[in-house]
């Protein structure tokens, strides 16, 4: 028998010890990180791929708040690649594609355009397609003739503010605001309006000074794909979405398979990161490493809503797994993701002081207003579902995905499960939460003198508690309110 020389520990067999510090205040830490080799995140949270955590609106909130969403891939390639598009949309500072109306256009149609779109602003262009207007909500409110012509009632281009394409945000916001108005078209050599910037976009963008972005000032996200040849096609219709990661999703990540993809995607998309998983060994990291992978996710077994430990046997306690990875990970400058069983601030903070770059929750975020899925009730109480994605029912529904129609219900009984169906307390809002749990960290950063998660990594010292101490870690011998 091989026996690994070290008890596997996780998060609730150890405390950290705290250390001297300078810190006057926690607001003075960064909580600044590494979500893969070229993506930084503000915060070290990102929230699972699973179906009942992370869609397109779960992904913008992560990235408003600093972090960053990985969208799963439970469902068909085309939807997986409009939801990419609708977190790329979300916010940006220039509406690249303003829309337009032609000079001899009515009233009434500029009406209907701008109710349409919802939007506050049309460029009336002439029939060369240059831009000589503007027609904003404003002008044609009380306009009593629907029959007039957009360029009667336009703002006429020499009384518009206008600017070139690539002013920055400052000088736009500068702009805007000495000449009182709401709307800066963006104009080339030849006069074609390429761009709109708007106060609300403006004002929209500074409510989220954190947010991770990519070059192009739009929020970034990540897309879950597969291992078989048909998730090629997935990867690169995110990719093409505007996929800024893709993250390769399988149980054991340690596989040829897993490698083989990773090494597939790297030769095929060299300007997207690759991250690779879930492994629970140093040796793990090494093999996907040396393929190029762009961060490793570890974590076999240790999620809420996992039993693959109870069924297979398989999986080492998460803390062990993350700091024998770590040690790895370091080596080959690959960041890793513990993924899996966080369920306080204290956890994210251990995860990180046995040397992650970043933590992946599913259940902490799974009974918010983000995660997908409907409110039900239990006892008078609200709640959302939460599944293992390796549970009996997501393995029917991923066979109706790929494309069997006639899922026999005799298949149930071969599935051989390994995660659960259940439910968690609606909790609200993510950034409720996402408030609390860095609120945590930062003093756990306080408490190690560290001011950086690079400080934590060096500072961090754990010492192994017993039950005592683990009852003696929680409140007791009071009943809390
Ligand atoms: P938490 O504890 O944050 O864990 O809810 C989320 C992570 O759990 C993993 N996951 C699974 N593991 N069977 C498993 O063994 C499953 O069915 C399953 N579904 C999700 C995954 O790594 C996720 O990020």
């Amino acid at each position: 028998m091989n026996l690994r020389p070290h008890v596997g520990l996780t998060f609730d067999d150890v405390l950290l010890v705290p250390k001297r510090s300078a810190i006057t205040s926690r607001s003075l830490v960064s909580t600044n990180t590494y979500f893969s080799r070229g993506i930084q995140i503000a915060i070290p949270i990102i929230s699972a791929n699973m179906d009942t955590v992370t869609e397109a609106h779960m992904a913008i909130s992560m990235a408003h708040a600093g972090g960053i969403g990985v969208i799963h891939r439970f469902m068909p390639v085309q939807e997986q690649a409009s939801q990419i598009s609708r977190v790329k949309r979300a916010e940006n500072f220039i509406v690249d594609d303003p829309l337009v109306i032609p000079a001899d256009a009515k009233v009434s149609d500029a009406r209907q355009m701008l109710e349409d779109a919802n939007v506050g602003g049309l460029g009336v262009i002439n029939s060369q397609g240059k831009l000589i207007g503007l027609i904003t909500t404003r002008d044609i409110l009380l306009e009593s003739d629907p029959n007039r012509l957009a360029s009667e009632v336009m703002t006429s281009l020499d009384r518009l503010l206008t600017a070139p394409v690539g002013i920055s945000m400052e000088e736009a916001r500068a702009q805007l605001h000495k000449r009182g108005v709401e709307k800066l078209p963006l104009v080339d050599d030849q006069g074609t309006l390429q761009g709109m910037i708007t106060t609300k976009d403006i004002i929209q963008v500074e409510k989220h000074p954190d947010a991770t972005k990519d070059a192009k000032g739009r929020l970034r996200v990540a897309a879950a794909v597969g291992v078989r040849d048909i998730d090629l096609e997935r990867s690169l219709a995110c990719a093409n979405a505007g996929a800024d990661a893709l993250v390769v999703d399988i149980a054991h990540g340690h596989s040829d398979m897993a490698i083989d993809m990773v090494q597939r995607l790297k030769d095929r998309l060299p300007d997207v990161d690759v991250i690779a998983g879930n492994v629970a060994t140093p040796e793990g990291v090494h093999d996907l490493a040396s393929v190029g992978a762009d961060a490793i996710k570890v974590g076999v077994g240790a999620g809420s809503i996992c039993v693959t430990r109870t069924v297979t046997g398989f999986g080492v306690p998460q803390l062990t797994a993350v700091a024998d990875c770590s040690k790895a990970g370091q080596e080959a400058g690959v960041p890793i993701l513990a993924d899996g069983g966080i369920r306080t601030s204290a956890d994210i903070v251990k995860a990180l002081a046995a040397g992650a770059s970043a933590v992946m929750v599913g259940s902490l975020l799974a009974g918010t207003e983000e995660s997908p899925g409907a409110v039900i009730m239990r006892d008078g109480r609200r709640h959302k579902i939460i599944r293992g994605m390796a549970s009996l029912t997501a393995n029917i529904d991923r066979r109706e995905i790929d494309g069997y129609t006639d899922v026999d219900p005799t298949d149930w009984e071969r599935v051989i499960p390994e995660g659960v169906e259940a439910i968690v307390p609606y909790r609200g809002g993510a950034n409720e939460i996402l408030t609390q749990l860095v609120g945590g960290l930062r003093s756990g950063l306080a408490y190690c003198g560290a001011n950086t998660i690079q400080d934590l990594w060096e500072a961090a010292e754990f010492i192994r508690i017993t039950p005592s101490g683990m009852i003696e870690s929680q409140h007791h011998d009071v009943q809390a309110l």
